[in-house]
């Protein structure tokens, strides 16, 4: 046992991470022996989430690929096996029959040093019209800076969605489908269909600093090996975006949204597309979570319904893990038209004894509730603000540790240093909070519609909640709170 983790280790350090020459198959027996050799390390940290979905150890950053088949979720995310800080990139490959509990599988894919690959970054997992399973992602090559130069490439698997090949077709999309037009950071496929055609949006930019634009290719043949380009889907309507990372392009009840990340706070848009001219029409648009949120990426469920997961950034480095996905979100709209996000309701199967509270009278003074003894937690609070202006909710540990703070003075949330704009109904007093708290990772989310992620210190065992409320009486209608169980 200890030869192999000092074998290991030594691989780790003398062979350069993006090794030319190796064959992927290699190249994922040299990952496998370099996560399993961080794994006691990262496992053993207090801070390491439970019930949000990440690699055993090393370095996680965005989702890739979510698709629902033959009875699983899969759900892949950009993994660097060899370092905690982020170099090389991998896709590592969990799945749930239930999206509740989570299986870690084996590493799905890895760059081909012997086909030229350095580095295989974000994309998507898709069914072609030979019903083959197919992920598409940006492949890197070796000195090659990804600004200037990318290729997407595809491989595909059968039915377990485990064991994958690249593609002898590969690069399937190529710079030269724009002809003269030059793309800077062309990156990160994202397959849709619409009728009977099928699409793929890659993000970019036009200008060396910014017109960040959202491309659209349709398929030419079942395989979805040649694509054709159909010119820009969308410009970013700010001119100076650094860039449209990992876009989404989805049909959400009759209307269409788009996800893009530019370099900072993700952004949605929500509109019309035509099919035939390939544009999207935006209408609205608004930040999806304002947090330590990037690189969303979606899932289409069978009854039809669209669930999001982002990646949750911002930890410290040297714990040998960093980083992890939010938990599985619904999308939706309010009648209001307003995209909403609610936690997917299979999370409640996690939730461990429940105890609540009804019908407390807060008035100005705070009151203080007794939470399970853990810092893996789900809290709900239900208050009826009447004529209360602000609301202060903070849960502070009994050491030294900083208390997590959640408040909202009538037209704004904040959770820790993040703001989301939370605007209540005319006449509505409701203000409705979901609040996750996985050891580092807090998610809350408020009437639906607001949602922030923050990375905190964890809060110790014996940490209570706080709730204050000054401007008038407010109730407290129901206060709920359950320890949350590990989703492995
Ligand atoms: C977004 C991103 C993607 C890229 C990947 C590389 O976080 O920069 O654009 O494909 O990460 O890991």
């Amino acid at each position: 046992m200890f030869r192999t983790r000092y074998l290991s280790l030594l691989t780790v350090l003398f062979l350069s991470p993006g090794s030319r020459g190796e064959t992927m198959n290699e190249a994922l027996v040299r990952a496998t022996d370099a996560v399993q050799a961080a794994t006691p390390r990262a496992q053993a940290d207090p801070a390491r989430p439970i019930f949000h979905v990440t690699s055993p150890a090393q370095w996680v950053n965005d989702p890739n690929g979510p698709i629902f088949h033959k009875g699983f979720y899969h759900l892949f995310y950009q993994l660097d096996p060899f370092s905690d800080t982020g170099g090389v990139k991998y896709w590592g490959h969990v799945r749930s029959r239930d999206l509740a509990k989570w299986e870690p599988l084996p590493i799905a894919i890895a760059p081909s040093g012997d086909q030229g690959e350095e580095s295989i970054w974000s994309g998507c997992c898709t069914i072609n019209g030979r019903g083959q399973p197919m992920i598409f992602y940006t492949s890197i090559a070796p000195g090659k800076s990804a600004f200037d130069h990318a290729e997407q490439w595809a491989a595909t698997s059968d039915d377990d969605l485990i064991h994958w090949q690249k593609s002898p077709a590969n690069p399937v999309l190529s710079e030269a489908l724009h002809g003269e037009r030059k793309i800077y950071d062309w990156r990160d496929p994202f397959i849709f269909k619409e009728g009977k055609k099928t699409f793929v949006v890659l993000g970019g930019h036009l200008a060396k600093n910014g017109e960040a634009v959202v491309n659209i290719y349709e398929a030419e043949n079942p395989e979805l090996t040649k694509w054709k380009y159909r010119g820009v889907l969308f410009q970013l309507p700010d001119t100076k975006a650094g860039s449209a990372e990992c876009p989404n392009f989805f049909k959400l009840g009759d209307r269409w949204v788009l996800f893009v990340s530019p370099y900072g706070k993700v952004r949605y848009f929500v509109g019309d597309f035509d099919a035939e001219t390939c544009r999207f029409q935006s209408r609205t648009q608004g930040v999806l979570d304002p947090g330590n949120f990037y690189a969303p990426n979606t899932m289409l469920v069978p009854d039809g319904r669209r669930i999001v997961w982002g990646w949750v950034n911002g930890f410290p480095n040297g714990r040998g893990w960093n980083g992890c996905l939010t938990v599985p979100r619904l999308l939706s709209f309010s009648r209001e038209g307003e995209l909403r996000q609610t936690p997917a309701p299979q999370l409640e199967k996690l939730r461990g004894k429940q105890t609540e509270w009804r019908n407390v009278r807060l008035d100005g003074g705070g009151e203080f509730f007794a939470l399970p003894n853990t810092n893996t937690l789900e809290i709900l609070a239900e208050i009826d603000l009447r004529s209360a202006t602000n609301f202060l909710f903070s849960i502070k540990s009994t050491g030294t540790n900083p208390p997590v703070t959640v408040s909202f003075n009538g037209s704004e949330l904040k959770a820790m240093d993040a703001k989301a704009p939370l605007r209540l109904a005319k006449g509505a007093e409701k203000l409705s909070l979901r609040m996750f708290i996985d050891r580092s990772v807090l998610e809350v989310f408020a009437n639906e519609t607001a949602c922030i992620t923050k990375v905190i210190s964890p809060l110790d065992a014996n940490a209570s909640l706080e709730i204050r409320t000054e401007g008038g009486i407010t109730m407290a209608k129901r206060v709920e709170a359950w320890p949350m169980k590990t989703i492995w």
